[in-house]
């Protein structure tokens, strides 16, 4: 009976675990995950990782892509029905998430090449050492490579111009080529 009985408690403590851990995961976040992986640590070169990204960065990624100031034909319809609210929960639960482990190889000569150029632009006054963000500022630091490319050339080109300026100056000054060997370095950090 006893014994019995202290099975169904550990039984129920279990249970109780299990629905508090549930919790809180943002109920919306079921979808993100399908495309941004478990805990937003990316499958997909060109899915960008969400695990460990800063809260602030990401909730106003959200608040662009709803209101059209950054668009993308996947992640648009995906922000449709989100309150405030929910991007603030949905931020610091992914700034919460342990960062993906890195998968990428890169070639060592383009990564030099990269590192040079990163310091020579003064990449990380704003993105902090080893590109690990900051507030508004997002890490990049093993971000999936293919990503940053199309982020880079996309500043580049002003098709992504939700950076206040920032960016699309930087990314003006750099050559393809730069933006390969940039990739290669902080794709591997
Ligand atoms: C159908 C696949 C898909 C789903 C589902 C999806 N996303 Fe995305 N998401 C993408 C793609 C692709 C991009 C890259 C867009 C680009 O290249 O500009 C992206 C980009 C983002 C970014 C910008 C990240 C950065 O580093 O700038 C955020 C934040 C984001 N998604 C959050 C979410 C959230 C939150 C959900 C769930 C509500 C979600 N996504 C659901 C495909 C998806
Ligand atoms: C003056 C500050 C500043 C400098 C210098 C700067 N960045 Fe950024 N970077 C930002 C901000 C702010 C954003 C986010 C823009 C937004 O909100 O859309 C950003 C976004 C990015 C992104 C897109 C990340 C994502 O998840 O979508 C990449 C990649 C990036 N920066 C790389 C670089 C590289 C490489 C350099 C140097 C060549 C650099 N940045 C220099 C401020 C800066």
């Amino acid at each position: 009976m006893t014994l019995l009985h202290s099975t169904l408690s550990a039984g129920a403590l279990l249970l109780a675990s299990l629905c508090a851990s549930a919790q809180t995961v943002p109920p919306k976040v079921q979808l993100c995950v399908s495309c941004h992986g478990p805990e937003g640590r990316s499958p997909t070169p060109a899915i960008p990782h969400l695990a460990g990204q800063t809260a602030r960065y990401l909730y106003l990624q959200l608040r662009d892509f709803q209101e059209g100031r950054r668009s993308n034909p996947m992640m648009t319809p995906m922000v449709a029905g989100l309150t405030r609210d929910d991007m603030r929960e949905i931020g610091e639960y992914f700034a919460a998430a342990k960062p993906a482990p890195r998968t990428f190889t890169p070639d060592p000569a383009k990564a030099r090449l990269g590192q040079a150029k990163a310091e020579e632009t003064l990449c990380t006054m704003c993105h902090l050492g080893g590109f690990l963000g900051q507030n508004e500022v997002p890490r990049v630091a093993g971000q999936q490579f293919d990503y940053i490319v199309a982020q880079l050339t996309a500043f580049k080109a002003r098709t992504r111009t939700n950076d206040a300026g920032t960016m699309t100056s930087v990314a003006g000054t750099l050559k393809d080529q730069d933006i390969e060997n940039l990739a290669h370095y902080i794709a591997g950090l």
